[in-house]
């Protein structure tokens, strides 16, 4: 074996954006394929949602805005408006009542990947729904942790507080350290999203385990935030409850720039660290430099540089947020549809709150290749199947909700 042992399990499966390469292919010979597997966001005539804005300004960048290499830790319009930008009007209680640091990734991969290596032991477990992007295996076995799952839903559909606590109980017990990760808003593979009283509900269960001087880590992921059909501002409202978080406990957000600028292929991201005590954001901001060094250097200039530039001139950003009200609308007309589909068809989703997703819950093992067959392409995951309706067209979900009835 030429590989070290640590690697030698190391294989992707269902690998999203090779099925998406995939399907291209096979669109070609077929030109009723629907491909609804890869979360980029999409014109109905199968063109990717640009943001003029950014298009603008990645044609007038400087060469030294282009070529020149980024500093670890970025530009401060980047890490600054990256703050405000996801914090928005919670911006300025954060900053009074936390310590804070944004530190660039390529990607809101890396932050989570970075995120996951730093704040555990190797062996150690990270705690998470049992509905979750496959990736996060991807990055648990490169940084040598584990995934342990609780069940997303209880009995009616709603968020599982009592298998969450259980969970969290459990693991917390067994290794002196509590690390959650939570995909919410617009959870990826389903869309869920929690409630307030859910937030209120962990926020209180991690701060019992911080009080015991137990290290708790809450990783949220934001990817989707600004694709939930809220207003930026109602979306935000999450945050408020972050008041109530225990000084000993470390939130980290994870910050996508491919979703929120649709600049998935510039890989740009960042990790939001912050707590109320200030010797963690120490620690954070030690070992997350430390890492984009020793892993992938730093990040884009030119993506950087493109979003400081909407953050801090208020007419780029104006023009961004006026595009960003017509990508969730897109989105938010295509779910509408594909849901009104699905009833009247009999199809019984997952619960949607919003984003990039809708999954199905389905007992058959083959449903891929089914689908294949009927010319669909759908990301398949335990238990389920997931529909990117970023990608789709609103003329096939009608047929496609159909072909889903036919074989799930
Ligand atoms: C749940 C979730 N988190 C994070 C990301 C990060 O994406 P990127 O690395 O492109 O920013 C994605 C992308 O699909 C995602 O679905």
């Amino acid at each position: 074996m030429i590989v070290g042992k640590h690697a030698e399990h190391k294989q992707l499966e269902s690998n999203i954006l090779q099925i998406s390469q995939d399907a291209k292919e096979m669109k070609k010979k077929h030109k009723d394929l629907i491909d609804a597997t890869v979360g980029m966001l999409h014109h109905d005539e199968g063109n990717i949602f640009k943001f003029e804005v950014v298009e603008d300004l990645l044609h007038h960048l400087s060469d030294s805005d282009i070529y020149a290499y980024a500093p670890v830790r970025g530009p401060k319009a980047y890490t600054e408006g990256v703050f405000d930008w996801v914090f928005g009007p919670y911006a300025d209680m954060i900053d009074k009542q936390f310590e804070h640091c944004v530190i660039p990734t390529t990607g809101g991969s890396a932050a989570v990947s970075n995120t996951f290596y730093n704040f555990n032991d190797f062996g150690q477990k990270i705690l998470l729904p049992n509905h979750y992007w496959p990736p996060y295996n991807n990055f648990a076995l490169e940084a040598n942790v584990k995934l342990h799952t609780f069940l997303m839903y209880d009995e009616d559909n709603n968020f599982n507080r009592v298998d969450f606590a259980k969970e969290a109980k459990k693991i917390a017990n067994e290794q002196d350290r509590l690390t959650v990760l939570l995909n919410d808003p617009c959870n990826n593979p389903t869309g869920f999203a929690m409630t307030e009283d859910d937030w209120r509900f962990v926020i209180a269960e991690l701060n019992k385990y911080a009080d015991k001087d137990i290290p708790v880590t809450l990783i949220h992921d934001i990817a989707y935030l600004d694709y939930q059909s809220k207003s930026t501002e109602e979306s935000r409202k999450i945050f408020s409850l972050y008041q109530e978080l225990h000084p000993n406990v470390l939130a980290v957000l994870i910050f996508s720039g491919s979703k929120t600028f649709s600049m998935y292929g510039f890989r740009v991201g960042a990790q939001i660290g912050i707590s109320k005590n200030p010797d963690l954001i120490d620690q954070f901001e030690r070992v997350g430099d430390y890492s984009v060094r020793g892993r992938f250097s730093s990040v884009c200039q030119s993506a950087m540089n493109i979003i400081g530039s909407i953050f801090t001139k208020d007419i780029y950003k104006k023009r961004f947020e006026e595009e960003l009200v017509e990508a969730r609308k897109l989105l938010k007309s295509r779910a509408e549809l594909f849901l009104e589909e699905a009833e009247k068809q009999g199809v019984k989703t997952l619960p949607y709150r919003g984003g990039f997703f809708i999954s199905i819950e389905t007992d058959n093992q083959n449903i891929y290749d089914d689908l294949v067959e009927d010319h669909v392409f759908l990301i398949p995951m335990k238990g389920l199947i997931r529909v990117a309706i970023s990608s789709l067209n609103k003329k096939d979900i009608p047929i496609l909700v159909n072909k889903i009835k036919k074989n799930i």
